[in-house]
């Protein structure tokens, strides 16, 4: 009762504080264009095939979507390597296609931001070709070139898939340097023709009609003045270091991204949704706060990062909203196209993969912050098994894999990590029905098909009413029309129990309770005060048969989740 009558005094003053803004209302849907649907037969998603399953979308409720790379690519990264932005890669279509696309989302009532990928771009892009031919040329500062030091690398940073972050190049006599691959060199963003350049690109794409931008790697752009070493834990032997506190979070940061927020963004009405690494709920603040104009929203790896330990999970929301709490708005994403499928992490996919994938869902649509999750959770789909390195398409799976097999580790091991924490978990094809090469394409996929297909795939669950597929579909409608679960206070309520948790969503007019049993095995917690009331109303549950409140106590089944409602 305590925590009910706290928050409906509080909700009084949010919601006079609390804008309105149909980012915090979004519920946002990542597509991943070359698994989500093939229109053309070559094995490869494109737009048309995206286009083709709009209505899909529609259907299914969410409010807004994001497209990762569709930009023309050498594909070393898939698209993360991008060699022209103002193209669409012929893979995926044309930018008749895309204009289609946006005007049809739009039609819809779906928006769109798509991925924005300037910390590096293809060494193929003609800036890097020209940049890379000497020391003069009209491009020579678009990237971040040094002279070696000592005969080395200029210093010991470590690129992201391991190895050097610097490559010598014979022709400029001089390293360029790459977080990740030696195929995506850093653009320099001290340069201001680079920031020209960039924002002129911006705003073509705006005019193109898109309400935003993901920016992938976004406080990575400016690198720590002067290149310095990065610091050695003790006993550290490792010849290269990751350079995170020398690349993320750099004096200069901020100021650009007003910047593009104040010159770019603002007068189309646009939204920023930053990939950012390495921050602290009081750092993300400096990105995200009301009155920082910058960005709208950011990415909080903190979830993604607990690697499916709940009680971190649970700690890394509460600590975030607190930090957040009328001052930005937060997200919440279990998985994205860099990470295992979450149910593979969050849940038990072996023994209750559908309750658990349920239970994901309801955390993800209920918990505080714009909801964003990855094509193929609304189904519930799954981790696969790699059996072999071939089958290791992902250039840092890949990498990571050489590495620890040159390291002398198990292959057997490794591959059973791998298995567990590969990005082609997040990248296998949609499944959308039980058909050859799961209904996605006439053609082999470009990537293999997750032999589950022929039980878990969008058409199966269709037919059933009691699917994922139809619970998460009444979940976004519950969001949608549920303003406690958008802009309402939230409050955790079994402070100590990490296995039974639970919260509640509070408005001036309702108070939305929502239980979880992160375990696979029955449990029972003490009926909270708040649901000791006639009020309150069972809006929906994972199980088929609930088990009904007895003797002041809830019993679970395992992952069981309920959302209760409670007028005020
Ligand atoms: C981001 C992307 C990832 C990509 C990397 C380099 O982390 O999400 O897929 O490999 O940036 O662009």
């Amino acid at each position: 009762m305590l925590c009910q009558m706290h928050a409906s005094k509080n909700m009084k003053k949010e919601i006079k504080r609390e804008r309105h803004a149909w980012w915090k209302e979004a519920i946002f849907y990542q597509i991943y264009p070359l698994s989500f649907y093939d229109s053309n037969g070559d094995g490869k998603g494109d737009l048309p095939g995206i286009i083709q399953k709009l209505p899909y979308l529609k259907e299914l409720g969410v409010t807004a979507l994001w497209l990762s790379p569709i930009y023309k690519s050498p594909m070393v990264d898939n698209g993360y390597d991008v060699s022209d932005y103002d193209s669409i890669d012929p893979t995926f279509g044309t930018m008749d296609d895309f204009v289609t696309f946006i005007n049809r989302a739009h039609a819809l009532g779906m928006r769109v931001i798509i991925d924005l990928v300037v910390n590096h771009t293809s060494d193929q892009h003609p800036w890097f070709l020209e940049s890379r031919k000497s020391r003069t040329n009209d491009k020579s500062d678009f990237y971040i070139w040094h002279d070696a030091v000592d005969g080395h690398e200029p210093n010991n940073w470590a690129s992201d898939i391991g190895g050097s972050a610097w490559t010598w190049d014979e022709t400029r006599q001089q390293y360029y340097l790459h977080l990740f691959s030696q195929h995506q060199p850093d653009l320099n963003w001290r340069n201001p023709r680079v920031k020209e350049e960039i924002f002129a690109m911006m705003r073509r794409w705006l005019e193109r009609g898109i309400d935003g931008f993901r920016a992938d790697m976004g406080n990575f752009y400016i690198k720590a003045e002067g290149f310095p070493d990065a610091p050695r834990a003790p006993g550290d032997t490792r010849r290269y270091i990751h350079p995170e506190g020398l690349v993320a979070n750099q004096p200069g940061i901020h100021e650009l991204w007003h910047e593009i927020h104040r010159e770019v963004l603002e007068p189309y009405n646009a939204i920023v949704f930053g990939e950012l690494y390495f921050l602290t709920p009081e750092e993300g603040l400096h990105y995200v706060g009301y009155d920082r104009k910058e960005m709208e929203l950011l990415y909080q790896y903190h979830i993604m990062d607990a690697r499916g330990r709940w009680p971190e999970v649970t700690e890394a929301v509460r600590t975030w909203a607190e930090a957040f709490a009328h001052k930005a708005w937060n997200t919440i994403t279990f998985s994205n196209h860099d990470s295992p499928r979450s149910v593979s992490v969050y849940g038990d996919a072996m023994h209750y993969h559908d309750a658990s994938a349920k239970l994901i869902m309801t955390f993800l649509l209920t918990a505080p912050g714009t909801p964003f999750f990855l094509q193929g959770e609304e189904i519930g789909m799954n981790n696969m098994t790699v059996s072999c390195a071939d089958e290791l398409t992902d250039i840092k799976m890949r990498s990571i894999y050489e590495q620890r097999i040159a390291s002398g580790e198990d292959q057997g091991a490794v591959l059973a990590d791998l298995s567990q924490w590969n990005r082609d978990n997040a990248r296998t094809p949609m499944q959308w029905s039980d058909a050859e090469y799961a209904g996605f394409s006439s053609h082999t996929p470009w990537l293999h098909v997750n032999p589950q297909y022929t039980h878990i795939n969008v058409a199966t669950q269709q037919k059933d009413k009691h699917s994922i597929w139809h619970y998460v579909r009444r979940l976004i409608m519950i969001r949608k029309y549920t303003p406690a679960l958008v802009y309402g206070d939230f409050m955790p309520l079994f402070p100590d129990n990490y296995i039974m948790y639970g919260f509640a969503r509070s408005d001036k007019d309702e108070t939305i309770v929502v239980l979880f049993n992160f375990a696979s095995w029955d449990n029972y917690i003490a009926v909270p005060d708040v649901l000791r009331t006639q009020r309150a109303q069972l809006l929906l549950c994972n199980v088929l048969s609930p088990r009904p409140i007895t003797d002041n106590t809830l019993f679970f089944q395992p992952w069981e989740t309920r959302v209760y409602s409670v007028s005020h």
